[in-house]
């Protein structure tokens, strides 16, 4: 995604710099783009899914610029996972899966390295953006409404992403399949106010971020 023609991602970054003042927004994202281009180009997607979702569900102005860095950081403690279980194409075994596990924890301790306040909720978004609804996630175990609305969001959204694009071990499936999937999560891993918003808003037309409005 060219950020030279993208108004979208123009505005995040302008948003983030008003917020902390330098242009620490291109550097991370730089570095994770480095080490996995698929990792930048699915937060960038989910970022513009989260915010239909977010503004679907009324979320405040605050709420959505930081839903919207948030979902723009949430993997980005992958850049501290080695590149043979970050970029291995097949499964992952269970010492691997804790590795990958710890991404969240990264990510949420290098956004709050900066003590920026707005990043400290960014931060608390990340941290907990694989927590599931029935508290069987991660890193916490938090369950309901303990988990952020943002990190609910991201959570949703960010399934719907992987399930719905295309990976090298992976072929994409039916919207209608990843949305199925979801409806079934409702509850479980996922919040059931999130999943009515992602639901409802496919009802409208299929969500799939290259052609959000
Ligand atoms: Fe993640």
């Amino acid at each position: 995604m060219n950020e030279d023609s993208n108004p979208e991602i123009k505005r995040r970054i302008s948003l983030l710099e008003s917020h902390v003042g330098f242009k620490l927004d291109t550097i991370l994202k730089h570095a994770l783009k480095t080490r996995d281009s698929y990792t930048l180009e699915h937060s960038e997607r989910v970022v513009l899914l989260a915010e239909q979702i977010g503004h679907h569900m009324g979320l405040t102005e605050h709420q959505m610029d930081i839903l919207s860095l948030a979902a723009g950081f949430h993997d980005i403690g992958k850049i501290g996972i080695a590149d043979q279980i970050l970029l291995k194409p097949g499964k992952l075994s269970g010492d691997e899966y804790d590795d990958i596990k710890q991404h969240p924890i990264i990510g949420a301790n290098m956004l709050r390295s900066l003590g920026n306040p707005v990043l400290e909720e960014v931060a608390l978004c990340v941290l907990h953006h694989h927590e599931h609804w029935d508290g069987k996630g991660y890193p916490d175990g938090l369950q309901g409404d303990e988990i952020p609305t943002i990190s609910r969001i991201i959570a949703v959204v960010d399934a719907y992403d992987a399930m719905t694009t295309t990976r090298s071990y992976r072929s994409e499936i039916e919207i209608k399949q990843a949305l199925e999937i979801i409806r079934q999560e409702r509850g479980k891993q996922f919040c059931p106010k999130a999943v009515a918003a992602i639901l409802e808003l496919c009802s409208q037309h299929p969500l799939k971020s290259q052609h959000c409005s």
